[in-house]
């Protein structure tokens, strides 16, 4: 028996829409650079993603679940279950629309991840882009964070920083952000796989470093 293999970690993605996201972390797994992760499952919340066909293009199970005028708690239900059902250990939210409920958030207490276009904590919310372009900053970026009950407020695990051009559009920014994006997703799914991280307050940081 190989005692040093390596647990394996089931990974359900949550998309609403293009899936760039997940495509990157579906290709960065097939790569080798998320050890143990694997995509147990891809769950959109509408018919139309386009994301749903990248997923199946590589392979991976798909499944729709929407809302249809049902309660919030009733949808949610729904897609704890598909989750459960494929054991899946975390969830990633990339470019999912709806809004979770602290239920949710509790069923997967400390293992929902989210990416963010944006140098948290500056500019939660929707349309994060323009609101950087707005306010002026002449450095952007994005996070990947811990979900909590809070607006895009959990724990930070991974940022990547991107100057903000004289001549940027929300478009323009928002493809210089993408990229940075499509590498630090499978960065920070990898360090919380490898779970070599210890919480300090709000810090995450290196199990062996000393504070
Ligand atoms: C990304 O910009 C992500 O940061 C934000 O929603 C967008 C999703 O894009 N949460 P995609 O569906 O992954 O292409």
């Amino acid at each position: 028996m190989n005692t040093n293999a390596q647990k394996i970690c089931r990974i359900g993605v949550l998309i609403s829409g293009r899936g760039s996201n997940m495509s990157a972390l579906a290709d960065a797994i097939s790569d080798g650079r998320v050890p143990g992760g694997v995509i147990a499952i891809v769950i959109s919340d509408h018919a139309c993603a386009a994301g749903l066909a990248r997923a199946a293009e590589r392979g991976l199970e798909t499944l729709v679940i929407e809302r249809r005028g049902r309660t919030r708690e009733a949808h949610e239900a729904e897609i704890i279950e598909a989750l459960r059902t494929r054991n899946v250990d975390i969830v990633c939210l990339a470019g999912f629309m709806s809004l979770l409920s602290s239920h949710f958030i509790e069923a997967y207490r400390g293992s929902i991840l989210n990416i963010h276009p944006s140098l948290l904590p500056a500019f939660p919310g929707l349309d994060a882009q323009r609101q950087a372009l707005e306010y002026g900053v002449r450095w952007s970026g994005c996070t990947v964070h811990f979900v909590d009950e809070t607006v895009d407020g959990g724990l930070i695990i991974e940022q990547r920083v991107v100057p903000v051009h004289d001549d940027d559009t929300e478009a323009t920014l928002a493809a210089r952000i993408l990229i940075e994006e499509h590498q630090l997703y499978p960065a920070a799914v990898a360090r919380v796989v490898r779970g070599d991280y210890e919480i300090h307050e709000r810090r995450i940081i290196k199990r062996t470093f000393k504070v």
